[in-house]
């Protein structure tokens, strides 16, 4: 995928995309995705925080050169930890340096009107932006907890305020997390550049899941919008129970797995 095909899907597919946090997922998940997103979930999901605050620059850009060394085919998302585009000049200095030091395609922020000078500044010198609007993870703190969004008339008038205001600004396509499928449905007819829901329903351009969450790998909390393609999580302590048992009775290894 490229800005152009993923622009023009608006109206014709719906959008695959799915977070990686490394290079053994991002191989396996590349064959079907048309995006990698290499969330700052990861603080959660790979580094075992409460919430995605604590994620540095750093982290993000070990972890993007890692995807991008699995699914070399794939158009890769960065996103921006909290407190890394708090203007617009640090907002291209650390993006430029996301740019520098991986081969990330894009990177994404978090914010709606709010949060357009700096989206128009860095799309302005070069850097590709992914829009995130609606329920906003690195909020948590400031807001009390993860607020559904869009639940009244002015929410609702307020989501297509952002989504507009994002389009305008120059970012290619962006996510819409935690909202009413009808209010989301509404703000994805509102913009000509394709809106990815997570939480969001299924009248959006395209969905977005995290990899740790739909392969039941991650099993500290179950958002009401994931859907569990698999157990992960049971698959893995049976098989290394297996391998926990052969090697107690001296099963493992075998002929076959000898010099
Ligand atoms: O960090 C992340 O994984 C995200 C998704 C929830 C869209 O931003």
């Amino acid at each position: 995928m490229t800005i152009t095909s993923i622009k023009k899907s608006k109206g014709v597919k719906p959008l695959v995309m799915i977070t990686a946090y490394d290079a053994l997922f991002a191989k396996l998940l590349e064959p079907s995705s048309d995006m990698i997103l290499v969330g700052d979930s990861l603080n959660m999901s790979f580094a075992g925080k409460s919430d995605t605050i604590s994620t540095t620059l750093e982290q993000m850009i070990y972890h993007t050169n890692a995807v991008c060394m699995g699914a070399k085919n794939s158009f890769v998302v960065c996103d921006m930890p909290f407190g890394t585009y708090i203007n617009q000049e640090e907002a291209l200095k650390n993006a430029i340096q996301v740019f520098q030091e991986t081969p990330a395609d894009s990177i994404k922020i978090e914010g709606g009107a709010d949060k357009a000078e700096i989206i128009a500044y860095l799309s302005s010198n070069g850097i590709a932006v992914c829009g995130h609007i609606g329920l906003l993870p690195q909020a948590v703190r400031s807001e009390g907890g993860y607020k559904v969004k869009g639940k009244t008339q002015e929410g609702k008038e307020q989501l297509i305020k952002d989504a507009i205001a994002v389009e305008k600004a120059g970012a290619f396509c962006m996510v819409i997390e935690g909202v009413k499928a009808d209010v989301a449905k509404e703000v994805a007819a509102s913009v000509g550049i394709p809106v990815i829901g997570i939480g969001a329903g299924k009248d959006v351009d395209g969905q977005v899941l995290v990899f740790s969450d739909m392969l039941g790998l991650f099993e500290e909390f179950t958002p009401k919008f994931v859907k569990k393609y698999m157990d992960g999580a049971s698959l893995v302590k049976e098989a290394v129970k297996s391998y926990a048992d052969e090697v107690t009775c001296r099963e493992f290894p075998k002929e076959e797995h000898t010099y």
